[in-house]
């Protein structure tokens, strides 16, 4: 697939593919918590994309080891190791777009927010020193409970006194847009490079909602059967946890989804506008201050954010009961913040 671009009257949100092979710009990329299983073949995706010239691979253990192995890809791209705090500041020194998968996976059994005592911790002490070191880069956030820890980074942009940093703090939630296009793709039985849906809401459990009804192309599905796809959807990361039975969650789908929605953060620093679905700080819809929404990807990190649009009784009983169980994961993330 080459490069689409979507019109403005008729955006693909959750379809972009990779870029067009030609560098056009010369970014400045880092990833925080790069030895992991999520961070190393992320940081091998962004090592291949042509507009980054630089990759710091930032980690607590670990990355001197990855950054030898990555530097020897005979890409453009220059990579560089930082391991423990004292080295975080050089990392960040000048980077465009920091992503963050460090923290504690799930295991069976867990849902997102028993990851709550751990990473929000492990955020909180990375966005303080990002607010610091490069206060105008673009943050994707992969840590889960995203639900809570793209609240918890905001929070802390403000107490560092950093304005307007909202549209640049972007939860990924790229990985439910990857995993509705392949769901609905073999369901269908049409070319997944065609599918298109919309996800909506948040990152966890019912919080995830597929909009099927806006779905592209248009198909005609059995009620029943949106109900299963939406629950299966809602639970395919838990599909993957069991799978794996203990060593982890989704690790190589997640970095592909993450490494497409850099390069479409990359693509609107370089003017392009590219459409996505994100979860950041937003008043889309009434009594929760997040929203996972359609975006407007540009210069500005997220430049327009879309409404809901048309939704059918079953997605609006969807949006009814994931806005109480957002605005727990919210209230929590802000609370842990300001302590
Ligand atoms: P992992 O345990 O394999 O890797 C995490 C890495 O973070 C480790 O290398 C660890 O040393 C590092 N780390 C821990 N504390 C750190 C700190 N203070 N600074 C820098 N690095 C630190 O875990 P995995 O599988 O890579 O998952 C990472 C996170 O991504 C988890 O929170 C997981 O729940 C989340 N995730 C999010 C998804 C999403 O759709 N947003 C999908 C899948 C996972």
């Amino acid at each position: 697939g080459g490069v689409r671009t979507p019109q403005a009257s008729s955006p693909r949100f959750g379809s972009s593919k990779r870029g067009n092979m030609v560098s056009c710009g010369a970014a400045k990329v880092a990833v925080l918590g790069a030895a992991g299983g999520i961070g190393q073949p992320l940081s091998m995706l962004v090592k291949m994309l042509p507009s980054v010239t630089e990759l710091s691979l930032y980690d607590i253990q670990g990355t001197p080891g990855v950054a030898a192995d990555l530097s020897h890809c005979n890409t453009a791209c220059k990579v560089k190791g930082y391991v423990g705090d004292e080295e975080l500041a050089a990392c960040l020194e000048g980077c465009d777009l920091v992503i963050i998968p460090a923290g504690v996976p799930r295991k069976p059994g867990m849902t997102r927010d028993d990851l709550f005592n751990i990473n929000a911790g492990i955020v909180k002490g990375l966005a303080e020193k990002c607010a610091e070191i490069c206060p105008n880069a673009i943050l994707n956030i992969i840590s889960n409970p995203v639900n809570s820890t793209v609240p918890i980074c905001n929070e802390v942009y403000k107490a560092a006194g950093v304005t307007g940093a909202s549209r640049r703090i972007l939860g990924v939630t790229t990985l439910d847009i990857v995993r509705s296009n392949t769901f609905l793709a073999e369901e269908c039985g049409v070319d997944v490079d065609e599918v298109d849906v919309p996800v909506i809401g948040g990152h966890a459990g019912i919080t995830i909602l597929p909009l099927l009804s806006q779905m592209r192309p248009k198909v005609s599905l059995d009620p029943n059967r949106i109900e299963e796809l939406t629950v299966r959807i809602q639970n395919a990361g838990t599909e993957v946890v069991e799978a794996k039975a203990g060593a982890g969650s989704a690790t190589l789908s997640m970095a592909y989804a993450a490494a497409r929605f850099a390069e479409s953060c990359l693509r609107g620093l370089q003017g392009d506008k590219v459409y996505e679905c994100a979860y950041l700080e937003s008043n889309l819809v009434d009594g929760v201050g997040y929203f996972a929404s359609k975006v407007q990807l540009g210069p500005n990190g997220c430049e327009e954010i879309f409404e809901v649009g048309e939704v059918t009784e079953f997605e609006q009983a969807g949006i009814d009961a994931l806005v109480p169980e957002l605005q727990k994961s919210i209230a929590k993330g802000e609370e842990f913040a300001k302590k």
